[in-house]
């Protein structure tokens, strides 16, 4: 059999690079994406110290544009013909309104579109694994989404929180319906809230906020045994559509759960993607 493979965005630090150490230590093929090559190299060499496996490397991808992720799939699958864990973990928390290369409100593009479409462009690779795993790093914070359909990515009406918290639902509304698109192929969509972790998700942020977020944060490795559990644990083979809160199954809002948004949200971000893609496929 094959060597099993596992792509992770986003472990260049926090949350996702204590994930990507302990999965590599599972004798994993590990891949992750990366926007800084320093960074990048520094993360390969410390992965490789603290799991002893040598089958670990990177690519680069800007989550916030599109043709760079289309750029980043292309690539990958020159090297690797199958996925048999995605972790769609990067994130980031915009203080300020920044837009994207293609228009959309930063924290909205990369912590939903980027994984969005990532996942789109990639699925036919998840396909070849057997029992496949995709986890979508979201957030309790989701409970304090206000959704807008005609703001989806809140450009027009700019609230930090907001949008962090909009975008968290995002992941919930996408894990719920991939994971029913999914169900007949053996593939499970799964989110989850990793708990409140030190990381560097805070850095847009002032200064005292930063030092309270430390303050009430348990260690980053906390915030990525979780993610693992998810990732190769087989007590939760067959597990589908669930939001977990660290180890427990969660309870997400009742906008989380709302299956006819979801649905609808799903339609957005297809016609958000198209209007910049040209040939964009739809699952
Ligand atoms: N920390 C918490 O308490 C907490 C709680 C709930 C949920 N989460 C979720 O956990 C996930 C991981 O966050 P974290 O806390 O570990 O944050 P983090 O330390 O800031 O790590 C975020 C990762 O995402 C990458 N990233 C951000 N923007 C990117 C872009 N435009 N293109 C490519 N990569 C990009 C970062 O790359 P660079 O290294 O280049 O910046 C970094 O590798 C996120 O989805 C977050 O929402 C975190």
């Amino acid at each position: 059999m094959d060597k099993k493979v596992c792509l992770i965005t986003g472990a260049t630090a926090g949350i996702g690079k204590e994930a990507a150490a302990m999965i590599a230590k599972e004798n994993f093929s590990l891949v992750f994406t990366a926007r800084n090559f320093q960074k990048a190299e520094e993360t390969k060499k410390y992965l490789i110290e603290k799991s002893g496996n040598t089958d670990i490397n990177y690519f680069y991808c800007d989550l916030s544009s599109l043709n760079s992720i289309s750029r980043f799939c292309s690539e990958f699958r020159e090297k690797y013909d199958r996925i048999d864990v995605l972790i769609n973990n990067a994130g980031t928390w915009e203080f300020r309104l920044n837009l994207s290369e293609d228009g959309f409100e930063k924290t909205f593009a990369v912590n939903h579109l980027a994984h969005f479409y990532l996942t789109h462009l990639l699925l036919d690779l998840i396909l070849v694994g057997n029992q496949s795993r995709i986890i979508n790093v979201a957030s309790a914070a989701h409970k304090y989404a206000r959704f807008n359909f005609d703001d989806p990515d809140s450009s027009k009406n700019f609230d930090f929180l907001k949008v962090y918290a909009n975008s968290k639902l995002a992941n919930i509304w996408f894990t719920n319906v991939l994971a029913l698109k999914l169900k007949s192929k053996n593939i499970t969509v799964n989110s989850l809230m990793p708990g409140v972790i030190v990381s560097e998700i805070l850095r847009n942020f002032p200064f005292p906020v930063k030092q309270l977020g430390k303050l009430i944060s348990k260690p980053t490795i906390e915030g990525a045994k979780p993610i693992v559990r998810l990732a190769i644990s087989d007590d939760l083979k067959g597990i589908t559509g669930t939001y977990f809160d660290e180890f427990k199954i969660g309870r997400m809002s009742k906008e989380a759960a709302n299956f006819e948004k979801a649905l609808k949200f799903w339609e957005l971000s297809e016609k958000m993607i198209s209007s910049k893609i040209s040939d964009f496929h739809a699952i």
